[in-house]
């Protein structure tokens, strides 16, 4: 992978042919260190997501879809069936690693699908297809995320403020980023803009990921703690509240990093307007309303003692939801690459990504 600092930032790829390796930035070592994650085997690519070297709902979708081939790329299978008996057993595996991100059961279903409709060709040709998927997938994802740039970039004020929840960056998606995709388009049309970032507890993926990827990219940042945006809306002024999401239900409510719920209070008391960018494989149109969507709950040590430091009694009771919804009519609008949703409703929703979905 290309780490030069003028270099596209690409978390996710695959190096080689079928015998090749799953290359992702290590996100866990950032911002001390820079570093990559060769990845030969499913068990490792299970281990990097559920630790979040690789995180955020597309980039986790794409990790999976290439961990389905380095998972089934050797398997010994006596005939067909036995092959897709091992393809479903592999997806099934990756499936029980973030149950909130849609992205993930999305690309493990598109996976499956390819493995079944290929009904003529011997093993080793299914093999190749799956990896011609996986990079699909990928490449899907960059175009996406692209398209949400230049459909959103105009909801981003020249000489503005913009207060961003988490990291939904370049290191989130394949490549560019959902929310932060609209300020990377923004900046790349010449318009000037402050981003306060909030820092992102527990695990920080604002100052740890965000904020380091958009000075990375020469935008203004301003990071700030979670607790403080509210203060900042009040007294510095902010224009547009942006994040990005891990799944939308059918009448647009939307799961994203824990606080962004808060956010979206605070922006509504203020007056600000609150987005939502995300890919339309972010949407689930099984799940009626956001009640439904299941929310992953993390170890508690990563409120105790994040980052190896002991911060709170030891065995203190702590309740760590990874992610909140935000109802959909405090958003005011969602930027698909299909267009944007405004207002959000069912039917706007299912206008704009379909009945079934992605
Ligand atoms: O727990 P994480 O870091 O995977 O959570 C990520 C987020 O909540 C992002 O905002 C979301 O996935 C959108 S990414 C384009």
């Amino acid at each position: 992978m290309n780490l030069a600092n003028d270099a596209p930032l690409r978390p996710i790829d695959w190096i080689g042919g079928l015998d090749g390796y799953v290359d992702l930035i290590d996100q866990t070592l950032l911002p001390v260190e820079f570093k990559c994650l060769e990845c030969r085997d499913v068990e490792t690519i299970h281990d990097a997501i559920c630790r979040l070297a690789v995180r955020g709902a597309p980039a986790i979708g794409v990790a999976a879809a290439m961990g389905v081939v380095l998972g089934v790329r050797w398997v010994d299978a006596a005939n067909r069936d036995a092959f897709l008996g091992q393809v479903d057993r592999v997806c099934d595996y990756l499936g029980g690693t973030r149950p909130t991100a849609r992205n993930l059961f999305w690309a493990l279903d598109r996976m499956r699908n390819c493995a079944r409709s290929r009904g003529d060709e011997n093993i080793g040709e299914v093999r190749a297809a799956l990896l011609t998927e996986a990079r699909a997938i990928r490449d899907e994802d960059a175009a996406m995320c692209r398209a949400i740039g230049d459909t959103g970039q105009s909801l981003i004020p020249d000489g503005g403020a913009v207060l961003t929840h988490c990291n939904a960056g370049a290191l989130a998606t394949a490549e560019y980023g959902t929310a932060l995709a609209l300020m990377y388009r923004a900046h790349e049309l010449g318009k000037r803009f402050t981003v306060y970032v909030d820092e992102t507890r527990p695990l920080l993926q604002g100052s740890r990921l965000t904020a380091w990827e958009l000075r990375r990219a020469g935008i203004d940042v301003v990071l700030i703690c979670d607790n403080m945006a509210g203060h900042v809306m009040r007294t510095r002024g902010v224009d547009v509240v942006v994040t990005g999401a891990d799944r939308i239900a059918a009448n647009g409510d939307a799961a994203n990093k824990i606080g962004t719920y808060g956010v979206a209070v605070l922006a509504k008391a203020h007056g600000i307007p609150f987005h939502v960018a995300a890919p339309s494989t972010t949407f689930d149109m099984g799940i009626v309303t956001g009640a439904d969507i299941p929310i992953e709950e993390r170890s508690p040590d990563e409120i105790r003692r994040g980052f190896g430091a002991l911060t709170a009694p030891e065995d203190v009771p702590t309740y760590c939801p990874a992610f909140d919804v935000t109802p959909a009519d405090l958003i005011r609008s969602i930027i698909t690459e299909r267009g944007i949703i405004e207002p959000v409703s069912s039917r706007t929703v299912a206008d704009c990504v379909g009945a079934a979905g992605a």
